[in-house]
C-alpha cells in the first residue's frame, strides 16, 4: 500500500481537474475554497462504497449473508468514528444522523431543559447550534472577546449565576465565519466543575485539527461531538454525535419507529440500547462505509500534518491578503495558531456577493458570500448598530440585503496555486480590472455578468439550462 501524506492527498480528490467555464468562453480548473460549507470526496471514499455496494443489505435486520456482512461493516464504521475523536468505546456510543444540524436538533429534544434547567451557547455560533436549544427551553447566550471567540469570563459568570441549573455548554470547536478554534477543553472544565455536560459542535474542527475527548475522568472530557461527513471528504448524507451510552439511556428516543426497539405491546415500548434507540429506521450504511473510510485516509496522514499544512497555508493567504488594496480582514487574523484555514474578508465598496461573483465567473474560484448562517456573530463581527440591524432586518439566510463578508475556507488538499488563483483575482477586483458587467437581481441579491450564461454539463442537468 502506498503510504499517504498530505501531499498525497491532493491526488485523492474528486474532480479536482474539472474543467468548468468562465468569462470569455474559456474553461479552468475550478479554485475549490468553500470547504467549510462542503468538501469534495476523496478518491479512495467512492473506491470503499463500490467494495461495499455488491454487499449492501439492510443491517440488524437480516439473517442473510449480505444482511451479516453489511452489519459487520457497519458496525465497524462506529469503532473508526469513535476512534478518530478518542472516545471512550466502553462509555460512548457512536449515533448516526443526516448530519450536525440534524444531530443537535435531535439531542436538543433529547436533552429537555425542564422548566428550571438552562443551556449555554455563543453569540459565535451556526445557527444550528442555537435555534435548535432555544427550540426546546431556557437558553442563556455568552458574548465573545476581541479576538472573536468565547468570552471565558462572560462564561464563568453565566454558569455561577445558572449555578446547578445548566444542563449543557453548548459550543462551537471551530467558527464557520472566523474559523476561531475556542478552547473546548477549557471550557469543558469549567462545565463539569459546575456539573453541566459539554456538546462541541466540531463541524468546522475535526476536518481540521486533531479532536480528542479525553478520558471520561479528565476534567476537560467532552461529553458530546458531533460533526458531519460532508465537510470531511465524506458528502453521503452521514453525520455522527459521539457521547455517553448512559445519557440515552434515560428518557425516551426522539425519533421513534423501528429498529429502535427492542420490545412492543399496545401499552408498553422498551427502547433498544443506543445508539440503535436513536436510529429509527433504516440506517445510512453507505454513508457510515464513506464517513468511515475518509476518516481512515486522514488518521493515516495523521491530523497534526493536516492543522500544520493548513496553517502554513492559512498564514500565506492572509500574508497576501492583507496585501490587497481596500480589505478588511476579520477574526484573530493576527494569530493564525488559533484558527482553522477560513479568511472571512470584506471589500470597500464592493458588495460581498459581487465580490464572490466575480471570483467565480471570471476567476473560477468557488467561496461563499452571505452571512454564513451566523447572523448574530456576523453582526457584531460587522459592528451593525441596531438601527442599521433593524433596516436590514430579513430571515433569508444568504441574502445580499444582509450584512455579511465573503469566505475563502481551505481544505488539507488546497495548496499555493489554489490561493495565489485566489488571491490574484481578488487584486483585480479590488483594482476595478474585472471584464464583466454585473447587475443584481433584487429579489434573489444575487448578481449576474450580464452575458455569461455557462451551460451545466449535459447529462447531469437535463433541461440543459444555464448557471
Ligand atoms: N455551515 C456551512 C457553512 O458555513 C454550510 O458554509
Amino acid at each position: 500500500m502506498t503510504r499517504r501524506t498530505i501531499e498525497s492527498l491532493r491526488d485523492e480528490i474528486i474532480g479536482l481537474d474539472e474543467p468548468i467555464p468562465i468569462l470569455g468562453g474559456k474553461e479552468q480548473r475550478y479554485v475549490f475554497l468553500d470547504n467549510a460549507a462542503s468538501t469534495p470526496a476523496f478518491k479512495s471514499v467512492l473506491a470503499a462504497i463500490a467494495e461495499f455496494l455488491p454487499w449492501y443489505s439492510g443491517v440488524h435486520r437480516g439473517t442473510g449473508y449480505k444482511a451479516r456482512v453489511a452489519t459487520a461493516v457497519f458496525d465497524e464504521t462506529r469503532k473508526v468514528v469513535a476512534e478518530f475523536v478518542g472516545a471512550d468505546p466502553r462509555r460512548d456510543v457512536v449515533v448516526y444522523g443526516a448530519n450536525t444540524t440534524g444531530l443537535i436538533n435531535m439531542l436538543a429534544a433529547r436533552l429537555g431543559t425542564g422548566p428550571d434547567g438552562v443551556v449555554i451557547t455563543t453569540l459565535m455560533e451556526h445557527h444550528s447550534n442555537d435555534l435548535p436549544w432555544r427550540k426546546h427551553g431556557k437558553v442563556v447566550h455568552i458574548g465573545t472577546d476581541s479576538r472573536g471567540g468565547v468570552d471565558m469570563d462572560a462564561l464563568r459568570d453565566a454558569l455561577a449565576r445558572h449555578a446547578g441549573r445548566v444542563r449543557l455548554v453548548a459550543i462551537s470547536g471551530a467558527s464557520n465565519v472566523t474559523g476561531f478554534i475556542n478552547p473546548v477543553h477549557e471550557v469543558a472544565a469549567l462545565s463539569h466543575e459546575s456539573g453541566a455536560r459539554i456538546l462541541v459542535d466540531a463541524a468546522q474542527l475535526v476536518a481540521h485539527r486533531p479532536v480528542r475527548m479525553r478520558p471520561h475522568d479528565d476534567p476537560g472530557h467532552l461529553d458530546f461531538v458531533v460533526f458531519s461527513g460532508h465537510k470531511i471528504y465524506a458528502p453521503f448524507g452521514i453525520g455522527a454525535l459521539i457521547g455517553p451510552g448512559a445519557f440515552f439511556r434515560e428518557g425516551s428516543p426522539t425519533l421513534v419507529g423501528g429498529g429502535a426497539v427492542s420490545y412492543v405491546s399496545l401499552n408498553e415500548v422498551e427502547w433498544a440500547d443506543p445508539p440503535h434507540s436513536e436510529e429509527a429506521g433504516s440506517p445510512n450504511v453507505t454513508g457510515a462505509v464513506a464517513l468511515a473510510e475518509a476518516l481512515r485516509i486522514l488518521g493515516s496522514v495523521g491530523m497534526d500534518h493536516v492543522a500544520s499544512h493548513e496553517r502554513e497555508l492559512i498564514e500565506y493567504c492572509t500574508a497576501g491578503a492583507r496585501e490587497i488594496p481596500g480589505i478588511t480582514l476579520y477574526g484573530p487574523v493576527d494569530d493564525p495558531g488559533i484558527k482553522v484555514g477560513v479568511l472571512p474578508f470584506t471589500l470597500a465598496e464592493t458588495d460581498h456577493a459581487l465580490v464572490a461573483t466575480i471570483l467565480s465567473t471570471e476567476g473560477g474560484v468557488g467561496v461563499r458570500n452571505g452571512n454564513f448562517c451566523a447572523q448574530i456573530y456576523m453582526r457584531g463581527l460587522l459592528k451593525v448598530t441596531p438601527e442599521a440591524e433593524k433596516a436590514n432586518r430579513a430571515m433569508s439566510c444568504d441574502s445580499a440585503s444582509l450584512p455579511g463578508m465573503v469566505r475563502a475556507s481551505l481544505g488539507c488538499y488546497n495548496n499555493r496555486d489554489d490561493v495565489d488563483a485566489f488571491l490574484g483575482m481578488l487584486g483585480k477586483i479590488a483594482r476595478r480590472e474585472y471584464r464583466g458587467t454585473y447587475k443584481i437581481d433584487p429579489d434573489t441579491g444575487s448578481y449576474r455578468e450580464e452575458k455569461f450564461t455557462p451551460r451545466f454539463p449535459a447529462g447531469l442537468v437535463r433541461n440543459g439550462a444555464g448557471a
